[in-house]
């Protein structure tokens, strides 16, 4: 993954990159660098750690330079460390490179290289660009970049600076995310939209093998075989307020709360009187009508909205629906055809292996539709359709609104599915989604002050794990359609506090998970009213019966369930049960965050992840 960035233009170079960086801090916190063209100099600084570790050591010894680039670096060949941080210089440090992504053939890259005399210093793969484009080299960087293109086999953005052509910039993509930031005066590239918008909202999607060429006051792009192109400026509609924390103490709590907007506003712009709209998905109703059977493809938290998707569509427009995570989809030679609808779910819309999935399906004849958030993103592009979950920029690693978003976004597919197939309109459906934002925003308004109710179970549950010598852990039960939402519990818990999790489906608790419970695990039950919660209440009284600690998430006023004396109970609003994943999941997620909070983690950045996932 990593993030990148280069500026050019009249600014302080030095100070642009590190504020870019921090926007780009979630693909990867382990290392950041910057290398600035100084006069006649090419300086490097880059640090193992947080950006905040380089940002101190430039202050102490600032660069200056009106051009560089950036990097903040998730590592994969070479552990975390001062030297295989990059930017990474050629042998004779006269040019020097940052990338994203993985060089497959580095080692026979290096060996050629080595015959050649260069001296590599890192273990990275990387470092083997920046010596390839010095071999190329013979005075024009875009060239050089160019010819070193043609070499090079697997994924990557890069960018170059050559210190003896200030003022210019070289990046070219494959398979990995660049953007072009157009500036007055100054222009830019990232992996990202937010690395720019403090400057500009005035950007280019490089498409893959272009290269683009830019200095101050020009930018260039160019095809694969050197051939100019004409690209088309899109104007970016958020605001870099969206991507900042507006006071909340982490990205992941403000995401949390932001939730009712961001249900509020998809179903404002999709739902016209009985009908679902999605203006900008260019797979026809009639190929929709044709579909058999669909296939939905995704990783991690998206891949968790595809299981419950499944319920959805397969209740709402009665289309047999399996759900894959990409990366077994990918090399399992699935059985997708012309009639399957291959829906693949993504935030960011660069998760290599959904990327992956999605040239496969589309290879063998299917149609691909894709759920993303990030606008143009790859996976977005390569799509034959695609609906925006327009949740805003999301910062945390741990995803929380793209996952409700991704909700809704799915079960308005289902509807719109259901009538392109000649169902008839289902008033009911219509009214109950439109009761989402109310009911996520009745629930956040008992969690908004910093001693709400989850707090404190996190904290009981810190001391507890303390008292026991960290020998505690957490099992999620959940039912039917809120299944999904125990897995994706337990992903958020894991993700953020490094406590050991499990999520499964309460039916199935005989058959193993059952074993471990005794008085250690702490077990979330998603008890909320529906077809299985009498089950569910079985299945509270078979783990009380062995001394395990139950939090509940009931529907509010359940008698009932406050008779069975679990030890917590988290009532929820009441909502039809094909829709509460969107608000069971809320104090799923809050639960986690005040867990890690508990135990003083970095919620915003955990540790071993990145937000957006670029390489295999
Ligand atoms: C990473 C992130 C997760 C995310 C997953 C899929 O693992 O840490 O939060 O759910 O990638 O990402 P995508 O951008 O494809 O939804």
């Amino acid at each position: 993954m990593c993030g990148i960035i280069g500026y050019t233009g009249k600014k302080n170079a030095t100070q642009v990159l590190v504020k870019g960086l921090s926007r780009l801090e979630y693909r990867g916190y382990d290392s950041a660098g910057v290398a600035v063209i100084r006069d006649q100099e090419l300086v490097i600084r880059k640090k193992k750690g947080k950006l905040s570790v380089l940002r101190d050591d430039l202050k102490k010894d600032p660069i200056q330079g009106k051009t560089g680039i950036g990097h903040t670096r998730w590592a994969t060949h070479g552990v975390p460390n001062d030297v295989n941080a990059h930017p990474h210089y050629d042998h004779k440090e006269k040019i020097a490179i940052v990338h994203n992504g993985i060089i497959e053939n580095y080692l026979d890259l290096k060996k050629m290289l080595e015959r050649k005399g260069y001296k590599f210093v890192s273990e990275t793969d990387s470092e083997a660009i920046a010596h390839l484009i010095s071999s190329n080299y013979k005075g024009d960087l875009r060239k050089a970049v160019q010819d070193s293109a043609k070499q090079m086999e697997g994924s990557y953005s890069i960018a170059a600076v050559h210190k003896g052509e200030p003022g210019r910039i070289v990046g070219m993509r494959n398979d990995s995310p660049l953007i072009i930031g157009i500036g007055e005066g100054e222009n830019f590239i990232a992996s990202d939209i937010p690395a720019v918008l403090d400057y500009t909202k005035k950007v280019v999607y490089l498409d893959n093998k272009e290269i683009v060429d830019l200095n101050e006051k020009t930018v260039l792009v160019y095809g694969p075989n050197g051939r100019k192109k004409k690209k088309k400026e899109v104007e970016i509609k958020w605001d870099i307020s969206q991507a900042e924390k507006n006071g909340f103490r982490h990205f992941m709590l403000k995401e949390i709360f932001e939730q009712p907007e961001v249900i509020k506003n998809i179903l404002e712009e999709r739902i016209e009187k009985e009908n679902v709209k999605f203006d900008e998905l260019k797979i026809t109703k009639n190929q929709l009508k044709k579909t058999k059977k669909i296939a939905i493809v995704a990783c991690g938290t998206a891949y968790h909205a595809g299981l419950t998707a499944q319920y959805a569509i397969e209740e709402v427009a009665k289309v047999p629906v399996w759900v894959d995570t990409s990366s077994e989809f990918r090399y399992r030679d699935p059985l997708v055809d012309k009639e399957t609808l291959v829906i693949v779910v993504s935030q960011s819309g660069e998760t290599a292996d959904t990327l992956a999935a999605l040239r496969e399906a589309r290879e063998k004849g299917a149609k691909v539709l894709a759920i993303c958030n990030v606008l143009g993103s790859s996976i977005a592009r390569e799509a034959d359709g695609v609906i925006y979950t327009h949740a805003g920029p999301e910062i945390a690693v741990a995803s929380t609104k793209a996952y409700t978003a991704q909700l809704v976004v799915l079960y308005l597919f289902a509807y719109y599915l259901a009538s392109a197939r000649g169902s008839k309109k289902n008033s009911g459906f219509i009214k109950e989604i439109k009761s989402l934002p109310a009911a996520a925003k009745k629930l956040l308004d008992q969690y908004s002050s910093k001693r709400n109710k989850i707090a404190k179970y996190a904290s009981e549950f810190h001391e507890y794990y303390l008292a026991r010598n960290n020998k505690s852990c957490f099992l999620y039960l959940g039912r039917n359609v809120n299944y999904p939402n125990a897995i994706e519990g337990a992903l958020k818990l894991k993700e953020i506090s490094y406590i050991s999790a499990e999520g499964y489906p309460a039916g199935e608790m005989k058959h193993g998970p059952i074993a471990l419970i005794d008085e250690n695990p702490w077990v979330v039950c998603i008890a909320v009213k529906g077809a299985t919660y009498e089950k569910m209440l079985s299945n509270i009284q078979e783990i009380k019966a062995r001394g395990g600690i139950i939090i509940a998430i009931a529907t509010e006023g359940d008698a009932k369930l406050k008779k069975s004396k679990v030890e917590y109970v988290i009532e929820t609003p009441r909502i039809k049960e094909l829709f509460s994943p969107a608000i069971v999941v809320i104090p799923l997620q809050l639960l986690a965050y005040y867990v890690a909070a508990e135990f003083g983690y970095d919620i915003d950045q955990p540790r071993n992840l990145a937000k957006s996932v670029t390489v295999e």
